[in-house]
């Protein structure tokens, strides 16, 4: 059989880590990647269900798969990632054509259970334990850690990757399905994590960024000894060619002094933090169980500023939360201009099945009201970005070049000389007119304009002699 793969993939950083690694794995099976469904005899999409337009996306990109299916009967659907592991079964009810669905704790069997559907196994269903349908333990062993062999032609570029520091989680806000698809929070070993990052490096990798979805509440225990994230991130500083590491997505609660000092005194630590506060009122973040006030939010934002003044911070908001009145919204409103993060990620509140907050809360702001939320509160952090971004006109900043950028990609540029792209420490985005062997490259630029989103800039020359550079955060 011919083994040709198209692969779609929606969601968090978890998601695009697990769909490199299901590559990788298939690639090994002799896959190749193809860049249209029509190409490929394997149709894969990984999902996410955080929201149901996402889960809508999946459900009619699979619609428009019926008749290719009924076209190729050899061509295998798969369904696989969160919405596999929440909807299960019911996705071959809505999509009778699926042959596979494989939730996000059992990844690991995909080439094995592509090969039993191309045998004629018919179709296949893996998934792991409900939160309740076992002890912790045995829920917590059906959800595997998915940690294959890496392969850097699977990312966007070789420079950068996603390094898996945990799985799961347990803080159970009640809006938010990711506890139950994503299984019971847990650490993996540092030695497993350290070897990782160093076969990265080995490869060629200059960033790694630490994932999990509270990653900062990362603690990990052999015999005696006891790990935090910051001690974990002391560890890996040492690793000789790895230049930066970056950790996402924090929980405000346990941003505590260990780290912040990590982030202040290891230069490889990039001084930027994510730890979404979804809003500004306690009374909301109370009915999310959240687990903080506003006061110890902006404690905590107090307390990153004292101790990394330069650490850039973005956030997560929820709007349109069941019951949000329009003064808690103001509220929400408040702690944005005070707050100055870099940038915020804005979402409407999307009920899910089987949470907390839909089962005992009624989705009662209007659709309208929330979107007119979402773009009130979008058009003021947005502002707030570009403002930020001013003080940057006229600095040296350290870039590390990625690749082609956006416009130099549309335009199918290559040659000497063409538009690059690459990011600050403090995760800004930056493009200037460069050349290829530029790519992979820690530079310091100087920038000339910005908008919100943007510092456009251009390479320093290095002049040869005792010429020190102050490199800006
Ligand atoms: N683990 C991370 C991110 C979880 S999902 C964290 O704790 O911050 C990413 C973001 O999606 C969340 O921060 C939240 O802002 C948003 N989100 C989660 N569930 C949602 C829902 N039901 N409706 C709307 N937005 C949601
Ligand atoms: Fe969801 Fe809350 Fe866990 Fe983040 S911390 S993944 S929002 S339950
Ligand atoms: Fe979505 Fe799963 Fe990530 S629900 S946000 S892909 S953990």
């Amino acid at each position: 059989m011919s083994k040709r793969l198209y692969i779609e993939t929606v969601g968090c950083q978890m998601n695009l880590l697990d769909s490199e690694l299901v590559v990788a794995a298939l690639r090994e099976a002799g896959y190749e990647l193809v860049d249209h469904p029509r190409q490929a005899d394997t149709v894969l999409f990984n999902t996410c269900s955080v929201r149901q337009h996402a889960e809508d996306k999946i459900y009619s990109a699979l619609g428009r798969l019926k008749h290719a299916k009924e076209h190729d009967p050899h061509k295998i659907i798969g369904v696989v990632g969160c919405m596999a592991q929440k909807d299960q079964r019911l996705i071959f009810e809505r999509a009778p054509f699926v042959d596979l669905v494989v939730g996000p704790g059992q990844l690991h069997q995909i080439p094995r259970l592509l090969e039993e559907i191309a045998a004629g196994s018919g179709p296949r269903l893996e998934v792991s334990l409900d939160r309740k349908a076992g002890s912790r333990l045995e829920v917590e062993q059906s959800f595997e850690s998915y940690d294959p062999l890496r392969d850097p032609r699977m990312r966007p570029n070789p420079y950068q990757a996603f390094v898996r520091i945990m799985i799961g989680c347990d803080k159970f806000c009640t809006y938010c399905i990711v506890p139950r698809v994503r299984g019971p929070e847990q650490s993996r070993d540092p030695a497993h994590i350290e070897a990782e990052v160093r076969r990265l490096v080995d490869q060629g990798c200059r960033e790694v960024t630490l994932l999990g979805q509270t990653v900062n509440s990362y603690r990990y225990q052999a015999g005696d000894r006891r790990w935090r994230l910051s001690d974990l991130m002391i560890q890996l500083h040492e690793i000789e060619g790895l230049d930066r590491i970056r950790f996402v997505t924090n929980y405000p609660r346990d941003m505590t002094d260990d780290l912040l000092e990590a982030v202040r005194d290891l230069p490889k630590v990039m001084p930027y933090l994510h730890v979404p506060a979804q809003s500004g009122s306690d009374r909301v973040l109370r009915r999310m169980k959240r687990g903080y006030t506003v006061a110890e939010y902006r404690e905590m934002l107090a307390r990153i500023r004292q101790t990394v003044p330069q650490a850039a911070v973005t956030s997560d908001f929820i709007v349109g939360f069941c019951g949000e009145t329009q003064s808690e919204f103001a509220e929400t409103i408040e702690l944005v201009r005070q707050g100055r993060f870099k940038n915020s990620f804005i979402f409407k509140y999307s009920p899910r099945p089987d949470t907390k907050s839909h089962q005992h809360l009624p989705d009662d702001v209007p659709d309208d009201v929330k979107r007119r939320r979402n773009n009130e509160l979008l058009a003021i952090q947005n502002a707030i970005s570009e403002a930020l971004n001013r003080p940057f006109l006229g600095r040296q900043v350290e870039v590390l070049v990625v690749g082609p950028s956006k416009a130099a990609r549309k335009q199918g540029a290559a040659g000497a000389s063409l538009q690059l792209t690459g990011r600050t420490p403090c995760d800004r985005i930056v493009v200037f007119d460069g050349n290829p062997r530029q790519i992979g490259q820690l530079l310091p630029v100087r920038v000339y304009d910005v908008n919100g989103f943007t510092l456009f800039s251009e390479v320093v020359t290095r002049h040869v002699g005792p010429q020190v550079f102050q490199l800006q955060l």
